[in-house]
C-alpha cells in the first residue's frame, strides 16, 4: 500500500501517459462538438440526472463537465478515502468529488441539495467560519437552523433534520469535534465536516462517518494565496445530487483554477508537515509571552481532552489562535508586524495573521463572535525563528 504522499502527486493523473503529457493539460473550452443531436441530448439528460461523465459520453458545455476540473476531483475523492489499513480491515469508501468555484459556493450546494430533499432542518455546532455560520443563520438558502453543542445535537434532531454541520478544527478557535461520535449520533441524517483546517493530508472525515467533506480550497489545497475554489467529496448517491445544482446555479470551478488546485495536492504533505512544525513552536512560544491571556492550539498541553489528535487528524495542523486581552491591543499588534502578513484568508506560503471579530468572524450574530483579543494566525513555511522575533518585537513595542 503506498503512502498518502504518494498518492498526493499521483491522485487524478491517470488518464496523461495515454495522452502523452506530464502536466494535466488545462481544457478552456466552454462548449463542445457534437457527433449527432442523439448523443448532445443523451449527454444532456444525464448531466441533468447529476450522473457522473461516462465513457465515450460527450462533453458538452463546460458549466456541466470539463476535464480539467474532473480531474481535480478524481484526486480529492482519491485523497479524502485514503486509508493506509488494509482492505479487508476497512472496507473502501466509494465516493466522488464536486468542485465549485469557492469554498462558500460548496458548503451553499450542500445546503441546498438538503432544502431540495425536503429536510431543511440543519444542526450546526459552533464555532463556525463565520461565511457559514451567517448563512445557516439568515436561512437564505431555505434552511433553517439550530445551533447545538457537540454534546447536545441528539436533543436538536427533528424529523425534518436534513444535516449536521460542523467544521474540525473550527475557525477561529480550533476546536476538535469526534467526527466519529457525532456520526453515530446522527444515524442516517448526513454530517457535514468542513475540513478546510485539517486538509485530507491530516483527517479524512468520510472514512469516520461523515457523509460530505467541504473544504475550502483557496486555503492549504492551492497552497499558494493564488486560486480561489470550493470542492465536496461525498457518496456517488449524493454528488449526483449536487451536479446539478451547480449546473443550473452556475458556481463552477474553472479550468485554469481546477490546474493550480491539483498541482498544489502534489505539495500538500511536505507543506502541511514544514506548517504544522512551525505552529507547534509558534504555539509553545506564545505561551510563554507576557500578555497573551490564552493560546488556542490542538498540540498544546490540555487542549485536545478527547485524545482526537493521533486518532481522529494526524496532528495538531498549522492554524493558531490567541487572545491578547483587548481589541485595542490586538490592532497594536497587527500594525506593528513587519514580517507576517495582516490579511484574511489562510494555508498560503506566507505567514498570515488576522482579527476573527473584526473580519473573518465580523457577519457572526452578536454573542457567538469570537472574543475581541483573539488574532488567528496561518502558520507558513517561513523559519519559525523568524515569526516569533517578528511578533516579539510587536509585543514588545
Ligand atoms: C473553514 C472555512 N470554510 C469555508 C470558507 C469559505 O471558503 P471560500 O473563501 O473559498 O469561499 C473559509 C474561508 O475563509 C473557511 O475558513
Amino acid at each position: 500500500m503506498e503512502s498518502f504522499a504518494t498518492r498526493a502527486v499521483h491522485a487524478g493523473r491517470a488518464d496523461l501517459t495515454d495522452l502523452g503529457v506530464h502536466a494535466p493539460p488545462i481544457d478552456l473550452s466552454t462548449t463542445n462538438p457534437l457527433s449527432s443531436i442523439e448523443a448532445g441530448r443523451d449527454a444532456y439528460d444525464a448531466y441533468a440526472a447529476g450522473e457522473p461523465r461516462a465513457d465515450g459520453m460527450t462533453a458538452l458545455y463546460r458549466r456541466a463537465w470539463n476535464p480539467t476540473v474532473a480531474r481535480f476531483e478524481e484526486a480529492m475523492a482519491d485523497l479524502e478515502t485514503f486509508t493506509s489499513a488494509p482492505a479487508d480491515q476497512v472496507p473502501p469508501v466509494a465516493a466522488e468529488g464536486v468542485a465549485f468555484a469557492s469554498g462558500m459556493a460548496a458548503a451553499a450546494a450542500v445546503l441546498m441539495s438538503r432544502v431540495a430533499a425536503g429536510l431543511p432542518h440543519v444542526v450546526a455546532v459552533r464555532p463556525l467560519y463565520g461565511g457559514t455560520d451567517a448563512l445557516l443563520a439568515s436561512g437564505l438558502l431555505g434552511t433553517d437552523v439550530t445551533f447545538a453543542g457537540p454534546e447536545d445535537l441528539s436533543a436538536a434532531l427533528t424529523e425534518r433534520t436534513g444535516l449536521i454541520v460542523l467544521e474540525s478544527p473550527s475557525n477561529p478557535t480550533l476546536d476538535l469535534r469526534d467526527i466519529q461520535a457525532i456520526s453515530r449520533v446522527a444515524g442516517d441524517i448526513p454530517v457535514m465536516v468542513d475540513s478546510t483546517f485539517a486538509t485530507p493530508f491530516l483527517q479524512r472525515p468520510l472514512t469516520l462517518g461523515a457523509s460530505f467533506v467541504v473544504h475550502s480550497a483557496t486555503k492549504y489545497i492551492g497552497g499558494h494565496g493564488d486560486a480561489m475554489g470550493g470542492v465536496v467529496v461525498t457518496t456517488p448517491e449524493l454528488a449526483r445530487q449536487l451536479r446539478p445544482i451547480r449546473t443550473v446555479t452556475g458556481g463552477v470551478m474553472d479550468p485554469f483554477t481546477a490546474y493550480l488546485l491539483h498541482r498544489g495536492l502534489a505539495t500538500l504533505p511536505v507543506r502541511m508537515r514544514a506548517m504544522q512544525a512551525g505552529a507547534q513552536s509558534l504555539a509553545e512560544w506564545l505561551t510563554r509571552q507576557d500578555g497573551i491571556h490564552r493560546v488556542y492550539y490542538p498540540g498544546l498541553p490540555g487542549q485536545d481532552p478527547q485524545g482526537l489528535v493521533g486518532t481522529q487528524i494526524d496532528g495538531s495542523g498549522a492554524m493558531v489562535a490567541f487572545d491578547v486581552g483587548t481589541f485595542a491591543t490586538a490592532a497594536r499588534l497587527c500594525s506593528r508586524l513587519q514580517l507576517i502578513t495582516h490579511a484574511v484568508s489562510l494555508g498560503s506560503t506566507d505567514t498570515l495573521i488576522e482579527h476573527p471579530a473584526a473580519l473573518t468572524h465580523r457577519v457572526v450574530e452578536e454573542g457567538a463572535q469570537p472574543g475581541e483579543g483573539i488574532l488567528r494566525i496561518s502558520v507558513g513555511l517561513e523559519d519559525p525563528a523568524d515569526l516569533t522575533a517578528d511578533i516579539g518585537q510587536a509585543l514588545q513595542r
